[in-house]
């Protein structure tokens, strides 16, 4: 079966309470918490003082998604907030091999992700050291965007590599996932799917989060 992290980008802000209050009664796998910087992404979101007030409160583990420059300098702070999985861009971070030491040392699942321009090569040294290959579906920095299709090959490939290696890494996508890209994520081999405004906009979040997972 399918794990699904809503993403907490398309929450409504000014109703919290209601949101953690369907969140908790889910059967979502993961809270997925998008921490963008406005250097590596054209957008800012929220950080840690967010998570720390709503830690307590829901009860799904943390998979955060960090989109900023030199994430690594904040493993110690991430794991102290008892986030699950943290995940980190390729694309900032140079010294990749060290920072998915870091994270292991700081206790916390760890994460690659790739945008949609980059190559899945980049993976291929570290495959067999993560916990989890993020395929960003639409370039990162917004929610309710649109899905790009050719993304579904690069799941498939990424499986494929994923099992000549032998590696137990899990893959997840994110970015405009619903009931129809969801189904094609699936076919190409994805685990966990990230979804913001499928979930938080729709008339039943808990009925779509069931939906989604039985794909
Ligand atoms: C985009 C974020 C996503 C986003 C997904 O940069 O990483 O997690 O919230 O939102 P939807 O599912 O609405 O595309
Ligand atoms: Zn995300």
């Amino acid at each position: 079966m399918l794990q699904i992290a809503p993403s907490l980008l398309s929450a409504n802000f000014a109703h919290m309470d209601k949101e953690i209050e369907w969140l908790n009664r889910s059967e979502a796998d993961y809270l997925h918490f998008d921490v963008m910087d406005g250097s590596f992404v054209p957008n800012i979101s929220f950080g840690f003082p967010v998570m720390a007030s709503i830690k307590n409160e829901v009860q799904l583990p943390f998979d955060v998604h960090l989109m900023v420059v030199h994430p690594e300098q904040w493993c110690d702070t991430l794991s102290k907030l008892g986030a699950r999985i943290m995940t980190v861009h390729q694309e900032c971070c140079p010294n990749l091999h060290r920072t998915v030491q870091q994270i292991h040392e700081a206790g916390m699942l760890a994460g690659v992700a790739v945008n949609p321009g980059t190559s899945l090569s980049v993976l291929e040294e570290v495959i067999c050291d993560i916990d989890l290959a993020l395929v960003m579906t639409v370039n990162p920095g917004f929610g309710a965007q649109k899905f790009i299709p050719s993304m579904a090959d690069k799941v498939r490939r990424l499986r494929q590599m994923i099992t000549d290696r032998g590696a137990h890494a899990l893959i997840e996508c994110d970015g405009g996932v619903n009931l129809e890209t969801g189904r094609i994520l699936k076919e190409a081999g994805v685990d966990i799917l990230v979804t913001g405004n499928t979930v938080f906009k729709a008339p039943d979040p808990v009925q779509m989060v069931r939906d989604l997972k039985s794909l």
